[in-house]
């Protein structure tokens, strides 16, 4: 079987879910890589989200061109409430619809050790248990919580299948778990205290009515009033969702000198105060964006200015991002 797999190589390697499939996945999660593996929602890239080289890696893959904060992954809602500060209502969603297609935007804990990139500065993380037998096997052989966007191309259909996965990134990434299609084929509800951030597979109805208990009953409400947007709650469509870290001081871009008064964030040849990466390497520059602009916030100069940023690959994300930073205020 090995010569064979050598002789005709796929790139993803396709594994059917099992205990060989989980050791491989968690040893390239370890080592700092993403895999693709199956939720109830969607497929997704899963990388350590307390890793924010690891996290780069996963926008490197998706070729996406902004930094959307991320959904992390965790096994259980004691799991969540290490990263996470819950109130009583959120505690209360959690204990009915997880492990379940329902995704919870609460105050990040500090100190709980996730990647800047995955929160995009903000001091909020969504987070959800997903309700999958290959992400829980995945949770907890890692014993980490992973960061888990949809697995495919940025701009492509969301993936249900491990051959939307394999056919979106085709040599960008090492490794689909196959399960076989998932059972919602959208991405979790998102909510945020009582706004709905995202329409998903549990309604409105489902969330906020007080009825469905049952989780068994949730299952029924899957269709299309799960995507109507409700009447009562706001729905924010999720390209409004842009609510950007941004630094407190102005920003100039495209610096290669530091003027007078500014902490200058250097990348490749262009030296600062600080650095995206010294060696001009752009998944590097992505894990460390978001810490150095708080960096230069946190400094004593009055303005930050970042040196020249390409816009190939990851790049484009880290110049979108920038952008949108720097816009005046
Ligand atoms: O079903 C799902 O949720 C899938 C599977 C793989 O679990 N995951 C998924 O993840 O859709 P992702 O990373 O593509 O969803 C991220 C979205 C962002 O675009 C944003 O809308 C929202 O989650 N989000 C993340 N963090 C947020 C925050 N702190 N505040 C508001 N919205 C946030
Ligand atoms: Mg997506």
């Amino acid at each position: 079987r090995y010569s064979a797999r050598r002789v005709s190589p796929t790139n993803p390697r396709i594994l059917p879910y099992g205990a060989a499939a989980i050791a491989e996945a968690c040893a390239v999660i370890r080592a700092g890589g993403c895999v693709a593996v199956p939720t109830e929602t969607v497929y997704g890239l899963a990388a350590d989200a307390s890793d924010s080289r690891a996290v780069a890696g996963i926008y490197a893959a998706k070729g996406r061109p902004s930094f959307n904060p991320l959904i992390v992954h965790v096994p259980d809602l004691e799991a969540a409430e290490i990263i996470a500060m819950f109130d009583d209502a959120a505690r209360d969603l959690a204990r009915r619809f997880w492990p379940g297609p329902l995704t919870l935007v609460l105050p990040l804990r500090a100190g709980a050790g996730i990647a800047s990139l995955v929160t995009a500065g903000l001091d909020t993380i969504a987070i959800r248990v997903p309700d999958h037998r290959a992400m829980q096997a995945l949770l907890d052989a890692t014993g980490l919580p992973l960061a888990a966007p949809s697995a495919n191309a940025s701009g492509s259909i969301s993936p249900t299948r491990a051959e939307h996965v394999a056919k979106s990134l085709a040599g960008r990434i090492p490794l689909v778990i196959d399960d076989g299609p998932t059972s919602a084929g959208i991405e979790s509800t998102i909510v945020q205290g009582q706004t709905i951030l995202r329409p998903g597979p549990l309604s409105e109805r489902d969330l906020f009515s007080g009825e469905g208990r049952n989780p068994a009953l949730q299952r029924e409400s899957l269709g299309d009033a799960t995507l109507r947007p409700s009447p009562e709650h706001r729905v924010v469509a999720p390209g409004q969702l842009d609510s950007h870290y941004a630094p407190g001081k102005s920003l100039r871009l495209n610096a290669t000198v530091r003027r007078e008064g500014e902490w200058l964030i250097g990348f490749g040849a262009v030296p600062g105060d600080d650095t995206l990466s010294i060696r001009g390497d752009l998944v590097e520059a992505a894990a460390n964006l978001f810490d150095a602009l708080h960096r230069g916030d946190a400094s004593t100069a009055a303005a930050i200015a970042v040196a020249p940023v390409p816009e190939t690959g990851i790049g484009v994300a880290i110049n979108d991002r920038l952008r949108r930073a720097a816009f005046p205020k």
